[in-house]
């Protein structure tokens, strides 16, 4: 069995399931990986360079895979789209900051125009700049997004972005670890879904090992939406944006305390970076969102997306027959 939608349709894909482009985690092993699934593999920069995406594609060998770009740090090293489309991808996903210089580009090169966005406004604004689909992002998602006191929640996001935007497919992104977030999304008339966490724990992502299995063990109720470990980072996130992660030692002591951060940055940011290379995930960010609870293990990512979809069947079998 298989779902067929507007999203399998654009990209005759077999399964509507996307890789979210997450930041040194989905690799060019991960996304073709997932493309070989059935689904289609996005490859994420994060803030990496011309070599990053040189790798990672010949990684992905000859397999059809996407590419995603954190926006505002693609406009600072903006050569990075051409090395990115010199590579033919079969889409090219922005997200966090202004499309409008690359919309057109990216259009012009033949790769479908995929655009994520928080808000109902974004929706609209990206649909004009001529997005090929849209994700709607709840503040649920791991990594970054919007901010907690204003954002919006992927349940009644998602059906609001299908209104506004019709034709235009809407991919739900945020909490979908399982089949039955497939299911919901599906029913609430998006094309799709853009999953992330449960991807973290592939066998083939560039997480490290610790990083892996800390997923594996954690649950929804330990992740908080925060911008310490960018600061610990020295990350220049806009400030809309924060990120979902794993609550650890490294956020316990600094969250709510962002200005002493910034103040003690010179001696905590190699504290942090030394953390970050043993893969001491009680000081490193382990980003997470708070579908986290539905990851049991590491497994390869076609046995994830295997069982998304049959999941996904068997939910909306038994929504199907608890009917009257
Ligand atoms: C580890 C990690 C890294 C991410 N990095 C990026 C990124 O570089 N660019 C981006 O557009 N989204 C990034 N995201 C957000 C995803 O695009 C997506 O919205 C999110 O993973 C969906 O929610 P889920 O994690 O609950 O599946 C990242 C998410 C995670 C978990």
């Amino acid at each position: 069995m298989a779902f067929r939608t507007a999203l399998t349709d654009l990209f005759g894909i077999q399964h509507p399931i996307v890789l979210a482009p997450m930041g040194a985690t989905a690799g060019g092993r991960l996304a073709a990986a997932v493309t070989r699934a059935g689904g289609l593999g996005l490859i994420g920069v994060g803030y990496a360079d011309d070599a990053f995406i040189e790798r990672e594609f010949d990684a992905a060998g000859n397999q059809p895979v996407g590419i995603g770009f954190i926006t505002w740090d693609l406009a600072k090293a903006p050569q990075r789209l051409d090395t990115a489309l010199a590579r033919r991808p079969r889409a090219v996903m922005l997200s966090f900051g202004d499309a409008a210089p690359f919309a057109g580009k990216i259009k012009k090169a033949g790769a479908r125009l995929i655009m994520q966005v928080q808000t109902l406004a974004m929706a609209r604004e990206v649909a004009r700049l001529g997005a090929d689909a849209i994700i709607a992002q709840g503040l649920e998602a791991g990594g970054h997004g919007g901010d907690p006191n204003s954002g919006r929640s992927t349940l009644p996001l998602v059906p609001a972005v299908v209104d506004a935007v019709h034709p235009v497919p809407v991919l739900a992104a945020g909490g979908i670890a399982d089949g039955r977030g497939l299911a919901a999304a599906l029913a609430l008339g998006a094309a799709g879904v853009l999953v992330g966490t449960r991807f973290i724990a592939a066998e083939e992502s560039l997480s490290h090992p610790n990083v892996k299995q800390r997923i594996a063990m954690a649950g929804g109720d330990e992740t908080l939406r925060t911008r310490v470990f960018d600061i610990g980072r020295a990350i220049d996130w806009p400030e809309q944006y924060t990120g979902r992660a794993l609550a650890n030692d490294f956020s316990a002591r600094w969250h709510g305390n962002e200005a002493a951060l910034r103040d003690g940055l010179d001696s905590e940011r190699p504290r942090y970076f030394a953390a970050a290379d043993k893969g001491d995930t009680g000081t490193m960010v382990v980003w997470a969102g708070e579908g986290v609870d539905l990851v049991k293990k590491v497994e390869p990512a076609a046995a994830i997306v295997a069982r998304l979809v049959a999941e996904a069947e068997a939910a909306l079998a038994r929504a199907q027959a608890s009917r009257l």
